[in-house]
């Protein structure tokens, strides 16, 4: 079997570790790959390199994507999927693996679809934000850098008893301020999933401020609100009384880094389960983590709600404000 592979979307620490795996597993297996350059951009232009054991060495340790990664509309179109198929039967390709997220995977079910061959997708996202899959790979390195970096603002923070917006990734969910939130001992998380009303945090720092605590520092995610507007309010409403308010944007500095041994040990058994799906003759879904083992999900589970740690949003309350 020839196995092509992509990674599309938001590049994820892991990635290179999944395809080291996928690699070496099928070539273990007497498989052989071929890599796809920035994801469906490349497949509709048809950039393929050779991909051998040999061409994955060294790239364990480094975040990104060493196949490079894009957001490309044109995928969405019809007559350009079809140049992507006709460029992947010329290259004699017999199955995909497709790094990245939920939309990602949409374009993946498209080509099981239309063109016929098996695609198997492995999770990829800090977001972590894919149905069906407990974990997606990108995920704990994106805590790690968020952790690191809202431990620092602490320091700041503390040493002049100021008020912090800090925002973190996630576009539309919350999963990243929950835990990096909790770990850093953040006096309130805002996440989309959770109904907490603008007009409450001016009362909750006035709240907290006065049980003598030094600073405030709110994580927020991005898909709840911008650090700036929520900066903007909070002057209108409470003025610098309580301490400056400064906000922080911690952006694409999440994204990047070498991957921790959690997403490097994830992503080479996500990689591996990817190969061994197709030889066991998988024609369509993910690999998919539950409850300490792996399964193969149908592409639509990827969008289904999966919800953020509850009880971690309660710890948070209890110890940390
Ligand atoms: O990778 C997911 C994500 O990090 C989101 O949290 C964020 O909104 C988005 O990607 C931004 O990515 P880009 O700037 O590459 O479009």
């Amino acid at each position: 079997m020839r196995i092509a592979i992509l990674c599309s979307g938001g590049d994820a620490p892991g990635m290179n570790p999944v395809i080291r795996a996928v690699v070496r597993s099928a070539e273990s297996l007497g498989h052989e790959t071929v890599g796809v350059r920035r994801g469906f951009r490349g497949l509709i232009e048809g950039e393929f390199v050779s991909l051998g054991a040999r061409d994955v060495g060294g790239i364990l340790d480094r975040g990104g994507t060493v196949l490079l990664s894009s957001r490309e509309e044109k995928f969405r179109k019809l007559d350009y999927r079809e140049k992507a198929y006709r460029n992947l039967q010329r290259e004699n390709v017999d199955a995909l693996v497709v790094l990245g997220g939920e939309g990602t995977f949409k374009g993946a079910e498209l080509v099981a679809e239309e063109m016929g061959i098996p695609v198997i997708g492995v999770p990829c996202t800090i977001d972590n934000d894919v149905g069906g899959t407990e974990y997606c790979i990108g995920y704990d390195t994106a805590l790690r850098n968020a952790v690191d970096a809202i431990d620092k603002i602490r320091d700041t923070a503390s040493s002049h008893e100021r008020i912090f917006v800090v925002e973190v990734m996630g576009r539309k969910r919350g999963f990243i301020a929950v835990e990096a939130g909790l770990a850093t001992g953040a006096e309130l998380i805002l996440v989309p999933e959770e109904e907490f009303p603008k007009e409450k945090i001016p009362e909750e720092i006035v709240r907290v401020k006065e049980l003598g605590k030094l600073h405030f520092i709110i994580v927020m995610a991005e898909g709840y609100g911008k650090a700036e507007e929520l900066r903007e309010f909070l002057l209108q409403n409470i003025g610098e009384r309580f301490g400056e308010i400064r906000a922080t944007v911690l952006g694409h500095l999440q994204r990047g880094g070498v991957p921790t041994h959690t997403d490097r040990i994830m992503g080479m058994k996500f990689g591996e389960v990817a190969v061994e799906s197709l030889l066991s003759g998988e024609r369509k879904g993910f690999v998919a983590y539950r409850g300490g083992k792996f399964y193969i999900e149908d592409f639509s589970m990827a969008g289904e709600y999966k919800d953020i740690d509850r009880e971690a949003l309660r710890l948070n309350r209890r110890l940390n404000s």
